[in-house]
């Protein structure tokens, strides 16, 4: 028996003599080398020998190290090491998969920040031409840091004959030399990058302007674009058919160079594109891939219901069949069954949501679509652009439900036009909000600005998206335009657009601060008091108020995807809860939009007796606490006040509650988790 130490001690015998005495003992032969391993222990295996005269030593030849590698006093912890290793690897890629299955999906841009609306030619006039332009915008920029907010709808900046001020495109590949230049958009989105901005544009597939090079070579019969838009046989005084324009009067006129009539659902400088023919549909394709490619970050589809019209041209039912069928010359005389949401549509804005998705890709470039279409009381035809759960189409379609609010002002109003978007929507789709655009009145001037402050609140504590109208976070109002300017309005003075089109007021200075030489809409009178300037020195300015409200949006996870449950409606109040289970603080929104108002809510056991006032659109102090029983609102005002329950309302209550994508929070370890 050798013990393990032992060396040999004459080297000459077995190894090589190497320079300074030192021997190789990579040259011994292994009968000579095979002793027990005292160190390790006895080996299990009697036959198993070991080699223990010399110590492995660094540069041993390969055939060496196998002979060490094979002892028990390796073999063993190596293979004790390998398994862990296996073990560890194998528990790593359960927690991984546990942790994706288990964890809710992340909101996209589009659902953490409200949409901010700018129309380009009322924003900022950077070259003092009367007109806002694009480097106005980028001027501009620090207030959408100022409001917290990151997802901006630009209105069209296309090269346009501004029949339709842009919606009439002649080029969709250029921009409109009063907007600026190429070069200025491609500044525009890369400052906008820089600042984590993402910008929407809007996308006009229906129409193209008369002066569009497509328009000039299909009226002129050139070959392939002969069918680019829709024409019909007809006389210079007799159209085709009944359908009239969205505009007004027919929606068909002559065209002396081809002899026939072509369709335009609006102005006559509109004429529509021809959706049946395939080589439109793929135009139109590479109108989106040209700017996706540019990184443009979504697209607001203007006007889809309006994309296909039945091509046998039948009259449309009149409202009033008794009406006589010449004096019929508005969009609410006739049904319309052959011009409106005509099958086949669908399948177009599938096509572009493929499109987007193969520039959604990368982490963080999410492509965002949104389509415009009023559809009145058939809410059902706005739902179903939200796609089917396996087939997507927008994001979401706009919500132009609250626009009636004014009609509705009262906390029923409210209640029942907020439910009417929530009880049609498919279970699973994000809602979204708005109270203007370019088309629509000013709140502030239609609901009374005594209400401007809480329709901002419910606006950003409602589940969804809000999207805001530049001058909302003002509470700009309409201007009495006497010089019309708009087409619509030409046709119809009381449905002028250029009341809520003025320039943004931004300052107390002349013209606002839009421009300092002349302004294409006048300016509101009242822009010394009611500007961006001296609301960012008020404290409880109204400006001041909507950035309040962006924040706790933000930060509160309750706010931004907890449970909306409804707690009260009447003549006066409209009151619903955010909370998230597992999540210590939910919220109560109390809005008043009628007249001032007592309400007891000692009947939500969920609730505790005292709730702590976060912001008020008031006086009321933050921090004052106000009991369950007696919350006391002006008219107009709006509170949302915080509470800590561990009683969960829509446990109790799933027929009043509403929640997107449910996700829970685990304090202990402050993660979301699908619940
Ligand atoms: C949309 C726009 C509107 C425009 C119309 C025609 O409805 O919002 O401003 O006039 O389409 O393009
Ligand atoms: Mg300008």
């Amino acid at each position: 028996m050798h013990s393990s130490t032992m060396v040999k001690e004459d080297p000459s015998d077995t190894g090589i003599e190497l320079k300074q005495g030192v021997s190789n003992t990579g040259f011994q032969h292994e009968e000579a080398a095979q002793v027990d391993c005292a160190e390790c222990g006895s080996s299990e295996d009697p036959g198993e020998t070991t080699y223990t005269q010399v110590k492995p030593y660094v540069g041993m030849p390969k055939e060496v190290l196998l002979l060490y590698s094979r002892q028990a006093c390796y073999r063993v912890p190596r293979e004790i090491l390998f398994w862990l290793c296996v073990a560890l690897t194998l528990a790593l890629i359960a927690v991984t998969v546990a942790v994706v299955v288990l964890s809710p999906r992340c909101l996209s841009w589009w659902q953490t920040s409200p949409v901010y609306q700018i129309y380009p030619r009322s924003f900022m006039d950077s070259d003092n031409d009367g007109v806002g332009d694009l480097r106005g915008i980028i001027q501009k920029l620090d207030h959408f840091e100022y409001l917290n907010i990151k997802a901006i709808w630009i209105s069209p900046f296309y090269k346009s004959p501004m029949k339709d001020f842009g919606y009439d495109v002649e080029d969709f590949r250029d921009i409109d030399p009063l907007f600026g230049t190429m070069q200025d958009f491609d500044d525009l989105l890369a400052a906008m990058h820089d600042r984590g901005l993402k910008l929407i544009m809007d996308y006009i597939p229906n129409h193209t302007s008369d002066k569009h090079i497509w328009f000039q070579l299909s009226r002129n019969r050139t070959q392939n674009y002969e069918d680019y838009y829709i024409w019909a046989n007809c006389t210079p005084t007799k159209p085709p058919n009944n359908w009239v324009s969205i505009f007004g009067n027919s929606s068909w006129t002559y065209d002396e160079v081809r002899g026939q009539c072509y369709l335009h659902q609006f102005l006559k400088e509109q004429p529509d594109l021809n959706f049946h023919n395939p080589t439109v549909v793929n135009e139109m394709l590479a109108v989106l891939q040209f700017w996706l490619e540019k990184g443009v970050d979504g697209f607001r589809m203007d006007a889809v219901k309006h994309l296909l019209e039945a091509p046998h041209l039948r009259n449309e039912p009149q409202v009033d069949p008794n009406q006589p069928p010449e004096t019929v010359d508005t969009e609410f005389e006739l049904y319309h069954d052959y011009t409106t949401s005509q099958p086949g549509l669908h399948d177009i804005i599938r096509g572009w949501r493929v499109e987007m998705d193969k520039y959604s890709r990368e982490p963080g470039r999410y492509r965002f679509l949104v389509t415009e279409c009023y559809d009145y009381e058939e809410i059902y035809k706005t739902m179903m652009y939200y796609g089917t759960p396996y087939i997507k189409e927008s994001d979401f379609p706009f919500n132009f439900y609250l626009l009636y609010l004014p009609d509705h002002m009262s906390g029923q109003g409210a209640f029942d036009l907020v439910d009417l978007w929530m009880s049609n929507m498919p279970q699973g789709k994000w809602p979204n909000w708005l109270v203007g655009n370019h088309d629509k009145p000013r709140i502030s001037s239609s609901a009374g600005s005594e209400y401007t402050r809480v329709i901002n609140m419910l606006l950003l504590t409602l589940p969804g998206t809000p999207t805001t109208y530049y001058g909302e976070e003002i509470g700009m109002e309409n201007v009495n335009v006497t010089d019309i300017q708009d087409p619509f309005g030409k046709f119809n003075p009381n449905s002028s657009r250029d009341p809520q089109r003025t320039p943004m007021q931004w300052s107390p200075m002349e013209n606002a601060g839009f421009s300092t030489n002349k302004t294409w809409l006048p300016v509101h009178p009242d822009y010394k008091t009611v500007n961006v300037e001296i609301q960012k020195n008020e404290s409880r300015s109204v400006l001041q108020q909507y950035r309040a409200l962006s924040q706790l949006r933000e930060t509160e996870l309750p706010l931004h995807r907890g449970w909306m449950c409804y707690v009260w409606s009447d003549a006066n109040v409209f009151a619903f809860l955010r909370e998230m289970d597992g999540f210590p603080r939910a919220f109560l929104m109390v809005l008043n939009f009628g007249s001032d108002a007592v309400i007891d809510l000692s009947a939500v056991s969920e609730l505790p007796l005292e709730l702590t006032v976060r912001l008020s659109t008031h006086s009321i102090e933050p921090g004052t606490q106000i009991r369950k029983s007696t919350i006391v609102t002006k008219r107009g005002e709006g509170l949302i006040l915080e509470y800590t329950s561990h009683q969960r309302f829509h446990l109790g209550h799933a027929s009043k509650c509403y929640v997107s994508e449910k996700a829970c929070y685990l304090s202990a370890l402050n993660i979301l988790y699908s619940c």
